[in-house]
């Protein structure tokens, strides 16, 4: 299954599809999470895309497109991807479709995940994660079990985006709306589009999703 989540910054995308990962075998594909890699790593690619990712802003769509289109043909991908974070243009989309029709595959499931753009500014101010295993928490909706020790690994060292703070998180929003927010209609027209309310909590979230799939 090829399954796309869509919804503003801080929407859930990436906490849902951490669990969907799990529960469908799929694999999850973040672009964003594959770009932070990129500037972590200190590689050409990531001290090009840095300072756009800090501002805000959308990186160029042929770079973004290269990345997914060498992803999705490795072994990991071949039972299914859960995009998240892309598709975030009509550019993005059409050379989605392309490259998985040479493969002989399609887009089978877009989801939104709707939300308040208040609650995704709180959400994102509060949001921190584990500098060792990368599992995400937050201030108040998520936090550790212990405070200061990740659940996942012991570790005590967390970290917060530079691209979380207002000036930039008010570009993001700009740019879904602009950018991404016509990818809507896009899916809409292919009958693949349905949508989960975000504003519930991440367990209630995670029984929509499920459900909007059917079993497993
Ligand atoms: P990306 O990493 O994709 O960031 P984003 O879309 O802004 O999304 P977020 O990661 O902020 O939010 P999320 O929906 O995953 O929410 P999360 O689950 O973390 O992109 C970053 C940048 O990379 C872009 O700005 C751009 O520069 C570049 N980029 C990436 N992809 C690109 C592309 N395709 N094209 C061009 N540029 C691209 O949740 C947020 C917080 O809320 C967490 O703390 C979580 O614990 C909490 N939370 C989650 N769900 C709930 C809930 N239901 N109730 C309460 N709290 C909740």
């Amino acid at each position: 299954m090829i399954l796309v989540l869509l919804g503003a910054p801080g929407a859930g995308k990436g906490t849902q599809a951490q669990r969907l990962q799990e529960s469908r075998g799929l694999a999850h594909l973040s672009t964003g999470d594959m770009l932070r890699a990129e500037v972590a790593s200190g590689s050409k690619l990531g001290a090009r895309v840095k300072g756009i990712m800090e501002a805000g802003h959308l990186v160029p769509d042929e770079i973004i497109v290269e990345m997914i289109a060498d992803r999705l043909q490795q072994p990991g991908s071949k039972a299914g991807v859960i995009l998240d974070g892309f598709p975030r243009t009509l550019a993005q989309a059409r050379a989605l479709d392309q490259t998985l029709a040479a493969r002989g595959r399609k887009v089978d499931r877009v989801i939104q995940i709707t939300v308040d753009t208040e609650a995704t500014v709180a959400r994102i101010a509060g949001r921190f994660s584990c500098e060792s295993c990368g599992a995400g928490y937050h201030d108040t909706n998520r936090p550790t079990k212990t405070p200061g020790v990740c659940d996942s690994c012991g570790g005590g060292a967390f970290v917060r985006r530079p691209d979380d703070n207002p000036e930039s998180v008010r570009t993001r929003l700009e740019a879904y709306a602009a950018q991404t927010a016509p990818l809507l209609p896009y899916y809409q027209k292919r009958g693949v589009l349905s949508e989960v309310d975000g504003m519930l909590g991440i367990d209630a979230v995670t029984d929509q999703l499920e459900a909007a799939l059917g079993p497993a």
